[in-house]
C-alpha cells in the first residue's frame, strides 16, 4: 500500500499577525509540493490562518486540544470548539506536553479519543528520553505510549490518526536521529500496530520529528518505515519548510 506523505509544521509558541501572513504568502507563491501539508498554529491565530489558508491545499491544526468535553475548566480548549471553526489535525501528546505540562500516556489517550469524536485528525506523538535511549528502553517506551491509545480507542480509529515519532533528545536540539535509527523504531511502531490489525499499520503514516532540516529531510524521508515530517524549528521560515515538503 502506497502512503500518501505527509509533512506538519509545528509552530509552538511563535507567530504574529504579521509573521503569519508572510508566512503564508511566502508559501503560496510556490507550486503546491506533492505531499499532504498541515500547519499546526497558536490557538489564537487559527481564525487568522484559516482565512489565510482557504483555498490553498495546506490544512490546518492546533498543537493541543482538552481531553474534557465542556464546562469550568478556566484556559483549556475543546475539540468541539476546533471542529466548529474548521480545524482538521491536533497535535496530541507532544513531549512538551508531556514533560512540562504533565500529560500522562491516560490523558493523551483521552486527548486522542476526544479529538476523533468531533472529526479531528489527532497527530499521536511519541518518543523517548536520551536517558531512555541510552538505557535501551525506546521500543519499550514508545510501543507503551501508543499501545496507551490503541487501547482507548481501538485499532480502526488509527486509520484517522498520525503517529510522529520524536525522539525527545531530537527535538530542537540540531541533533537529529540517524535516518536508520529513526527507521527502526518507525518499524517497530508498524509491527506493533500490525499485531493489532495488517490492514491499519500498512495505512498508518509515521512521521519523523526532531531537527528535520532540508539538509536531512530527502534521506530520513527516503526510509522505508518514514512517511514524512512534524517538524518545528524549520517550519517557522516558509523557505526552509517547503524545502522540507519539496523533499
Ligand atoms: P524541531 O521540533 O524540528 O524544532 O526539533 C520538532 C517538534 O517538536 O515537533
Amino acid at each position: 500500500m502506497s502512503r500518501q506523505r505527509l509533512v506538519i509544521a509545528n509552530w509552538k509558541m511563535n507567530g504574529s499577525i504579521k509573521a503569519n501572513a508572510a508566512w503564508v504568502d511566502g508559501f503560496a507563491s510556490k507550486n503546491s509540493p506533492a505531499c499532504e501539508v498541515a500547519v499546526c498554529a497558536p490557538f489564537v491565530y487559527l481564525p487568522q490562518m484559516a482565512e489565510l489558508l482557504k483555498g490553498s491545499c495546506v490544512e490546518l491544526g492546533a498543537q493541543n486540544v482538552s481531553h474534557l468535553e465542556s464546562g469550568a475548566f478556566t484556559g483549556e480548549v475543546s475539540a468541539a470548539m476546533l471542529a466548529d471553526i474548521g480545524i482538521q489535525w491536533v497535535i496530541v501528546g507532544h513531549s512538551e506536553r508531556r514533560t512540562l505540562y504533565g500529560e500522562t500516556n491516560e490523558i493523551v489517550a483521552a486527548k486522542v479519543k476526544a479529538a476523533l469524536a468531533h472529526g479531528l485528525k489527532p497527530v499521536i506523538c511519541v518518543g523517548e528520553s536520551l536517558e531512555q535511549r541510552e538505557s535501551s528502553q525506546t521500543l519499550r517506551i514508545v510501543e507503551e505510549q501508543l499501545v496507551a491509545v490503541i487501547r482507548e480507542v481501538g485499532i480502526e480509529a488509527l486509520k484517522r490518526c498520525a503517529v510522529a515519532y520524536e525522539p525527545v533528545w531530537a527535538i530542537g536540539t540540531g541533533k537529529s536521529a540517524t535516518p536508520q535509527e529513526a527507521q527502526a523504531v518507525h518499524r517497530a511502531l508498524r509491527e506493533l500496530t500490525a499485531r493489532f490489525c495488517p490492514e491499519t499499520a500498512r495505512g498508518l503514516r509515521i512521521l519523523y520529528g526532531g531537527s528535520v532540516k532540508p539538509a536531512n529531510a530527502a534521506e530520513l524521508f527516503a526510509q522505508e518505515d518514514i512517511d514524512g515530517g512534524l517538524i518545528g524549528g524549520a517550519a517557522l521560515k516558509s523557505e526552509d519548510f517547503y524545502a522540507i515538503c519539496a523533499a
